[in-house]
């Protein structure tokens, strides 16, 4: 992705392609018997309307525009703007405004704008606090920008290269800091598409693994990768017993950020299988279409755990990838083999296309041995996910109830959906017990998503506070919506950003 060039210089010295203003949704409490009242203009529309002299609402009326969250039209503006294009903005009733209402305005001028280079927001006089507003018209901005043109011989003409948000001269300071904010949470979010969009074959366990040391190479983060030879040594049965049927091995790879003045400390740990075929236990085709996705976990610690170092926040966070490719072969694992667990317990395979949970519990043993504070798991673990919430809205589990209304809350504010299920440990917690090994990983259709979470439960001590997102349905999008492309979301990596950089100041008050 090319590097977008975002100012606050004020609005007069705009001089870019296209300028877009903020519009609200008429309001329905208002005269109720005129269906077309007036769409209302945020105080930044006012003003441009003002200073070029155009009568704004009347141009509004006249084009059916209501004001919907993400509607746009061109207003014609007769050379009075100091851009060739205005364009109006809907962003829905105005008390139902929020940085995702922004975010998703900011998207679809950008979409509309599309090949222009240059784009003026005016979208940060609508009632949130100017850093606020700032923060998510450029995220929003910059996440509805994101292409992914790297395979294609002729990259679609799409570009944005200069981002205009202008703001009183008195916010420049603050403005600044938000600019800065979003790019590094949109960078999150990009860097995690970008993996979960490359094609499988150009992120097989190990080349993921360089690749992820790479990405971190310019920041303060410690890289450790455990290759089979390690995860040999150190009993990392499961990852090794889903990786074996691949040509390639996997890899477990640990990134450690560690300011000086860490308040506490955080572990991230993320499913990476950077192909699920399902393994002896074949998936049908249909099914595989999107596995190069089940690494987006991975994908997802790895972009946060970037931003939190690019942000400097003060909290230490591990993040630890596991990486395997889940392939069907002559020394594939076979449906009844029994692994072992690092630390000792034994699972047998029921579903060698429940591999997730396999790869995880070593992972989330590893990682606990750290004796981290809290531990948070991403995975595109189960089409259970997807049947119950659809590709839309995520899921949490969590022993700390604290913690899940933490990241409940993160995901709300970062537009990015989480609904929790119950562990139900009284309930079904008995499920996950093997006939002839500890445990087996898999138990039927039913509660298929709770199973997998009291299976990964099983290898996180009491004392740490614990939570699962299983993201089956998020990480991936076969429509493009708000800011979003088709393709990688790049979800939840903005939500676990936004609740470590609460943590970072209050591990306490999160
Ligand atoms: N990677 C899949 C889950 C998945 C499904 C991710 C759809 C993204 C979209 C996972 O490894 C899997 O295959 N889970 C099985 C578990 C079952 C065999 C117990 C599933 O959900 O069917
Ligand atoms: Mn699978
Ligand atoms: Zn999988």
């Amino acid at each position: 992705m090319p590097v977008v060039d975002v100012r606050t210089t004020p609005p007069a010295e705009c001089d870019t392609a296209a300028l877009a203003v903020g519009v609200f949704a008429p309001d329905p409490e208002a005269d109720t018997d005129d269906a077309q009242a007036p769409c209302e203009l945020t105080g930044d529309a006012a003003a441009v309307a003002a200073a070029a002299g155009i009568d704004l609402a009347a141009e509004l009326g006249a084009a059916g525009f209501r004001g919907q969250v993400g509607e746009v039209v061109r207003v014609p503006t007769r050379g009075a703007v100091p851009a060739a294009t205005l364009l109006a903005v809907g962003l829905g009733r105005p008390d139902r405004l929020t940085a995702e209402t922004v975010r998703r305005g900011a998207a679809a001028a950008v979409e509309a704008s599309a090949r222009l280079a240059s784009l003026g927001l005016a979208l940060v006089d609508v009632g949130l606090p100017t850093e606020e507003a700032v923060e998510a018209a450029v995220e929003g901005a910059l996440l509805g920008a994101y292409r992914f043109t790297g395979y294609r011989t002729e990259p679609p003409p799409f570009v944005l290269e200069s981002l205009v948000v202008p703001v009183e001269a008195a916010l420049a300071e603050v403005a600044t800091t938000a600019v800065a904010a979003a790019r590094v949470s949109a960078d999150a979010a990009a860097l995690t598409r970008d993996l979960v969009n490359t094609p499988p074959q150009d992120k097989r366990p190990p080349a993921l693994a360089d690749r992820v040391a790479a990405a971190v190479a310019d920041l303060p983060i410690r890289v450790q990768v455990l290759d089979e030879d390690a995860l040999a040594d150190g009993g990392y049965g499961g990852i090794l017993g889903v990786g074996q049927g691949s040509s390639q091995p996997p890899r477990l790879v640990e990134l450690s950020y560690e300011p000086a003045t860490a308040r506490g400390h955080v572990a991230l740990v993320g499913k990476g299988i950077t192909f699920d075929t399902g393994g002896i236990s074949l998936k049908p085709s249909a099914s595989m279409e999107t596995m190069k996705t089940d690494m987006a976990g991975a994908a997802t610690v790895l972009g946060v755990i970037r931003a939190a170092a690019e942000l400097e926040l003060d909290v230490r966070v591990t993040a630890v990838l596991a990486l395997a490719e889940n392939m069907p072969s002559g020394t594939a694992t076979r449906v009844s083999d029994v692994l072992t667990i690092r630390g000792g317990t034994t699972v047998e395979v029921i579903n060698t296309d429940a591999e997730g949970r396999l790869v995880l519990a070593d992972a989330l043993v590893h990682v606990g041995e750290l004796a981290p504070d809290v531990i948070v798991d991403v995975a595109t673990l189960t089409g259970a996910a997807v049947v119950a919430l659809g590709d839309r809205i995520g899921v949490v589990m969590s022993s700390d109830a604290a913690l899940a209304t933490a990241l409940i809350a993160a995901g709300e504010r970062a537009g990015e959906p989480l609904w929790q299920l119950p562990l139900a440990s009284e309930e079904y917690g008995d499920r996950v017990e093997g006939a002839i090994a500890d445990l087996k990983n898999a138990g039927g259709r039913a509660a298929g998503t709770i199973f997998a979470g009291l299976f990964l439960h099983r290898f996180v001590d009491e004392g740490i506070a614990w939570a699962h997102l299983d993201v089956a349905g998020t990480a991936w999008s076969t429509k493009a919506h708000g800011y979003h492309p088709v393709g990688a979301t790049g979800t939840p990596a903005r939500t676990l950003l936004g609740w470590l950089r609460r943590y970072g100041e209050d591990p306490a008050g999160v």
